[in-house]
């Protein structure tokens, strides 16, 4: 696991934006995974930015978000659909039928959908490059503590802290879900690159078991420990519990002075 702490939250932002431009530049029709949550917007902004500049382009780019709620409709400015068009999709130049989410329709038995996004998954080659944000109680997508390590896309029920911290995205009129299809954690595990980004102090206990704590299910985010290729980027304020800290930063300098010297995507 590779820990890159930086100075603040837009540090984050573009540090993720420049790790998807060089992947895109060596694989410009990449299998992005991608993630909603306000910490992904930053990184988002970033990314649009580089778009409207001529520094990267999508139109090869086929993606699989980790997950959706269910009971919502699509074209509810709460979907997670709705968000992605909103603040990404609808501002780059992505082909949006290669733009897919676990979205169980009106009617269809959620139970089905799994399986078919997984199948969806493979015949894209798998996914390149995920992007993953951390809940504060240590869940990635919605694969809340508990959640087998070994799970693929299926049905979730949100932990009440998760449908709390939630709740500031929904006015008091509106219908908040307490379930979601999300990629398993095997699924997650499956992608060939993991790129997590966490800002802010209320992430800073989930970081340090992330990080430093056991693999365990009641950290899903513990289990990207076995992981081969997983960059985290934290700020100040997020990694502020961790204990290891001074040998995250040397080994980042390490890391500088040989990609300088090799020209390499760190890991590749
Ligand atoms: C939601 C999403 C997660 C995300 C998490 C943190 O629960 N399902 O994928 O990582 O929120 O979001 P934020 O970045 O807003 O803190």
């Amino acid at each position: 696991m590779e820990v890159i702490i930086l100075k603040n939250a837009e540090k984050v932002a573009a540090t993720g934006a420049k790790l998807v431009g060089e992947l895109l530049r060596v694989r410009p029709a990449a299998v992005l995974g991608l993630a909603t949550g306000s910490t992904q917007l930053a990184l988002y902004q970033q990314l649009v930015e580089r778009y409207r500049n001529n520094k990267i382009s999508f139109r090869q780019v086929s993606s699989f978000n980790l997950d959706e709620y269910l009971g919502i409709a699509a074209d509810n400015p709460q979907s997670y659909r709705a968000f992605m068009d909103r603040e990404f999709f609808d501002q780059i130049d992505i082909d949006k039928q290669n733009t897919h989410l676990p979205y169980c329709e009106e009617g269809q038995n959620p139970i089905l959908v799994g399986p078919a996004y997984e199948q969806k998954i493979i015949e894209a080659g798998g996914i390149d490059l995920q992007l993953v944000g951390i809940g504060a109680n240590g869940h990635i997508g919605f694969n809340e503590p508990s959640s087998s390590l070994g799970s693929r896309t299926r049905v979730k029920t949100l932990t009440r802290q998760t449908f709390k911290d939630n709740s500031r995205l929904f006015s008091k009129t509106e219908f908040q879900p307490k379930l979601a299809i999300t990629m398993g954690i095997a699924t997650i595990m499956d992608a060939r690159k993991i790129l997590l980004l966490a800002t802010g102090e209320n992430k800073a206990g989930a970081v340090s078991k992330m990080v430093e704590g056991p693999v365990s299910a009641m950290c899903p985010a513990s289990v990207l420990q076995m992981h081969q290729h997983v960059t985290v980027l934290l700020d100040e304020t997020a990694a502020s519990g961790l204990k290891n800290r001074e040998y995250y930063d040397w080994t980042y300098l390490q890391n500088e002075s040989l990609k300088k010297r090799f020209r390499v995507f760190h890991d590749d």
